[in-house]
């Protein structure tokens, strides 16, 4: 989605930042600048800087910054055009319809239909819930304990015994017969026509974030099979970007959120006062999920069932946050078998109480693995040790590796020493690298995106840059757009050293070249990238050397993988291979 650049750099100016900043946080002036807390990590002293020369904020403690927009971002977890929304609302501008490729009018068109049939449906499946039909449903409902306010907060309907009445009541709305089969809430057979694919179901209907209906989950009323069935994946659904629940959850105010199985259980969490609780739907949790949970920076509690096929998708689960930096614990439902019957049965404050009690994933792993052995018997006691050294030689953070380790030796009496030297040895097999523990064969997977450490390098200068054109100005004589090889940072890197050549650098005008809302997200990041405080001057210049050499290293690699073999590309490839050296030797100075 795009907004002319004109009507950015208006709402940003009659949004001083000061003002903006200072309605959540107190700040004091300082000099020229002012000073608060800082709302993005818990501190006792100010380093929270609000520049109104530069309409600029900086966190001098955890990194994070940006200009009003960005900030708005990060402060509400909002998305560009809802920043930009709110913004403008505050001044009392009107915002425009955005303006749109046709390649992107075409898509919406599609996918705006989609979400009018799947509001329709929805609106549809609660009229049912009320009526005649909808008894059996509503009794079932209530029955397990959902009140009619709950009810309403998640949109539940029913869908009733009947053979076409929501594709006909979705003609008689005017939708074309080729987008309610796209929507997937009817099917289609040489012998019977068009089909509701609901039945006899009570419906969840299924939000993005945006709280816009992208599809539904139907629970059967009897005992036919599945028990639950899902929409399939449209253009508006994609199941492994879909977190149920997150709608409500994202504005939570609680500092973690609870991941949960099934629809159920999110709802009865929800209703005794945990609007934190989301969950993965109808299939495993995935690094999709993950990596749309990261971005709020919170911890995940695991809710997931107490039963072994609930154990093993929480181990999964286990590894999946980790490979994502998300910081994860377990809550321990027993003797009930998920957190419906958990707080059907002991009510919520005990419920708090396990959330308190919550284990450490790594110490969740250690102990389902120890449960498993016979430790009397010395082959399977070898093995369970081998099986916590495995996974602590997989962790790629050296400190997080000790902490865990000490945690280990600790609690289970096993000599440091011998651990140490296994995981080092592990380690060292591996080529120092990742590689999962309880497959069969080795697979090519790592933790993380091979990529991911360079992409973070290339990020970190894009900020420095961003917050001081000096950076810029040291480096430029290095570095080009084109040794950004992620696809994001090569385009704002592109028109960030272009607009600074201009002197017109505005990180919003950045954000708003992307279309999507995910790569706007990206390009938001660099604003609010939490750096390593960087401690002299010195430092930062070394700290710079070592980027802009990383930076140019990677680029030469990824140049020499695409080039062909002829000696020109040979010749080529040995000039900057002499030029990346000396690189090495180039003090960087800032003023
Ligand atoms: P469960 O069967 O544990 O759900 O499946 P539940 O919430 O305990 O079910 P009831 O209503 O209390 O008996 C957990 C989740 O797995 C998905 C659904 O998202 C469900 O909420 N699921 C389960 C399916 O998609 N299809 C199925 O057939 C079963
Ligand atoms: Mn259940």
């Amino acid at each position: 989605m795009r907004y002319p650049d004109e009507l950015i750099d208006e709402i940003r100016q009659r949004n001083d930042i000061v003002d903006v900043v200072g309605s959540f946080v107190s700040l004091k002036r300082q000099g020229s600048n002012y000073t608060g807390l800082c709302p993005f990590h818990s501190e006792k002293t100010p380093s929270f800087a609000v520049s109104p020369t530069k309409q600029m904020c900086h966190c001098f403690g955890c990194g994070a910054g940006g200009n009003v927009i960005t900030f708005i971002m990060k402060y509400q977890n909002a998305t560009f055009p809802e920043a930009l929304k709110y913004l403008a609302d505050r001044a009392g501008i009107e915002l425009p319809e955005p303006e749109y490729s046709e390649e992107e009018k075409q898509r919406r068109s599609v996918r705006d239909e989609l979400l009018n049939i799947n509001l329709k449906a929805a609106g549809f499946f609660c009229y049912r819930l009320k009526d005649r039909e909808g008894e059996v449903g509503l009794k079932y409902l209530k029955g397990r304990g959902l009140s009619d306010e709950t009810i309403k907060q998640f949109g539940l309907g029913f869908a009733p015994l009947s053979r076409d009445n929501l594709f006909n009541y979705l003609k008689k709305q005017g939708f074309s017969t080729e987008a309610i089969r796209e929507s997937g809430l009817v099917t289609f057979d040489e012998a019977k026509g068009f089909t509701d694919k609901f039945w006899n179901r009570v419906m969840f209907p299924i939000a993005d974030e945006r709280n816009r209906v992208i599809a539904f989950g139907g629970r059967v009323m009897s005992d036919a099979k599945p028990k639950y069935l899902n929409s399939p994946e449209t253009a508006v659904f994609d199941k492994s970007r879909t977190i149920y629940g997150l709608n409500i959850a994202r504005s939570t105010r609680r500092d973690f959120f609870i991941l949960c199985e099934g629809y159920m259980d999110v709802i009865s969490q929800h209703q005794a006062g945990f609007n934190n609780a989301i969950a993965s739907l109808g299939t495993a949790f995935t690094s999709g999920h993950a990596s749309i949970i990261k971005r709020f920076k919170k911890p995940v509690y695991l809710a997931y069932d107490s039963d072994g096929a609930g154990v093993n998708a929480a181990l999964r689960a286990i590894k999946i946050l980790r490979e994502s930096d998300v910081v994860c614990r377990v809550i321990n439902l027993r003797p009930y078998k998920d957190p419906d019957e958990f707080i059907k049965n002991e009510g919520a404050e005990a419920y708090e109480q396990r959330i308190k009690e919550a284990e450490n994933g790594f110490l969740f792993e250690v102990r389902i693995l120890y449960e498993s052995k016979n430790m009397s018997d010395p082959d399977e006691k070898t093995a369970f040790i081998k099986g916590v050294c495995e996974l602590l030689a997989s962790m790629p953070d050296e400190v997080e590796r000790e902490s865990y380790m000490s945690a280990f030796t600790e609690r289970y009496g096993i000599a440091a020493e011998t651990v140490k030297r296994t995981v080092a040895s592990i380690a060292a097999k591996n080529g120092g690298e990742y590689r999962p523990v309880d497959r069969p064969k080795p697979a090519p997977s790592r933790p993380k995106d091979p990529d991911e450490s360079i992409k973070r390098i290339q990020r970190t200068l894009l900020t420095w840059m961003c917050e001081d054109t000096g950076i810029y100005r040291a480096v430029k004589d290095y570095i080009s757009p084109s040794d950004f090889t992620d696809r994001i940072y090569f385009a704002v890197a592109t028109r960030m050293f272009s607009d600074i050549e201009a002197g017109n650098l505005n990180p919003a005008a950045l954000v708003n070249m992307f279309e999507e809302e995910a790569d706007q997200a990206v390009v938001a990041e660099i604003f609010n990238t939490e750096m390593e405080p960087v401690e002299s001057k010195q430092d930062k210049e070394k700290a710079l050397g070592d980027m802009v050499y990383a930076i140019k290293r990677n680029s030469l690699d990824t140049l020499d993988k695409a080039e062909g073999g002829s000696v020109e590309d040979m010749m080529r490839s040995i000039e900057e291979h002499k030029k990346l050296e000396k690189l090495r030797s180039v003090k960087f100075t800032l003023k």
